[in-house]
């Protein structure tokens, strides 16, 4: 992992703190907390336990129970240990430094842990034969990654550039006008390059031969994403399950189709 963060890294060499380095920070930080807190769900990790939850300490903190006589199952997802992980592993190495992108730094990693922390779901069953609820438990879970990878990138699109404060220890918002960033949004110093074309003094590969959608008018479509210069359009025959069918109980059966699937891709 720690190779995997350096490669990554390395390939900005140039500018380093962008609304995509943001992003990227986040959602490491994110995937982080959510591998440590699934591995020690499963019994994977060493040194931690379930999130304990008794029925009655449970009054004081955290969230409710259904109304019902339901009790937490004694072993939730400890969201807390995974976080404790992250930090570890993410903020130790900087934590005697206040310049600007470490800061920047620190506050985008602490959105990308609070994307799954503040999401966190109950999740209730019933026990016992034949349907009957003899015994209802509950249990606290992490969201589930895709959620929380699209709650960034909202994030991303409406991230926040910010400039050194005045005590030279915080950020503020660029513009006097704008609301300062919360601990959920995405921050950063630096504008983007364009990455149309490849620059490998940026790490930029360009978009030539990018898989793009003729039909969105978004970042993802050919307009935006092929940068102006035309795209292709060919048609691949694919495999997908299809026809499937619910049999009692619990299979589902599908079909393999083919489908006929149109791509386009940058000049
Ligand atoms: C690559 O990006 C750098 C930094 O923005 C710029 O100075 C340079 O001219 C670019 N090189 C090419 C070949 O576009
Ligand atoms: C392409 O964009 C259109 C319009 O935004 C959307 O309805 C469609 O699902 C997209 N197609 C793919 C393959 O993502
Ligand atoms: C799937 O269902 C449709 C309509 O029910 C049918 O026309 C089609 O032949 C089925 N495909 C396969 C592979 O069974």
């Amino acid at each position: 992992m720690r190779n995997l963060i350096k490669i990554f890294y390395g390939k900005f060499p140039v500018v380093t703190d962008t609304r995509e380095t943001g992003f990227v920070n986040a959602i490491i930080a994110a995937g982080i907390t959510f591998q440590v807190t699934r591995a020690c769900t499963k019994g994977e990790q060493i040194g931690c336990s379930c999130d304990k939850r008794k029925k009655k300490k449970q009054k004081k903190k955290g969230p409710p129970l259904p109304e019902g006589d339901w009790e937490w199952d004694g072993c939730g997802e400890n969201i807390e240990f995974g976080i404790k992980k992250s930090k570890d592993f993410l903020d130790t190495r900087y934590k005697k430094r206040s310049d600007m992108k470490t800061l920047v730094k620190l506050h985008n990693y602490v959105a990308g842990r609070l994307a799954i922390k503040n999401h966190m779901r109950t999740e209730c069953k019933c026990h016992g034969l034949s349907g009957s609820c003899t015994l209802k438990t509950c249990t606290r879970k992490m969201p589930p990654f895709r959620e929380v990878g699209n709650r960034l990138k909202e994030r991303f699109d409406g991230a926040a550039k910010v400039i050194a404060g005045n005590d030279g220890q915080s950020f503020m918002p660029e513009g006097e006008t704008i609301k300062p960033p919360g601990k959920v949004d995405l921050v950063y110093s630096e504008e983007s390059p364009l990455f149309c074309l490849p620059n490998s003094t940026l790490g930029s590969f360009g978009t030539q031969g990018r898989v793009c959608n003729d039909t969105s008018q978004g970042e993802e479509g050919c307009g935006i994403l092929c940068c102006g210069r035309g795209f292709d359009t060919h048609y691949k025959e694919v495999q997908t399950s299809c026809n499937c069918t619910f049999i009692y109980c619990c299979e589902v059966k599908c079909k393999t189709c083919n489908i006929n699937m149109r791509i386009s891709t940058c000049l």
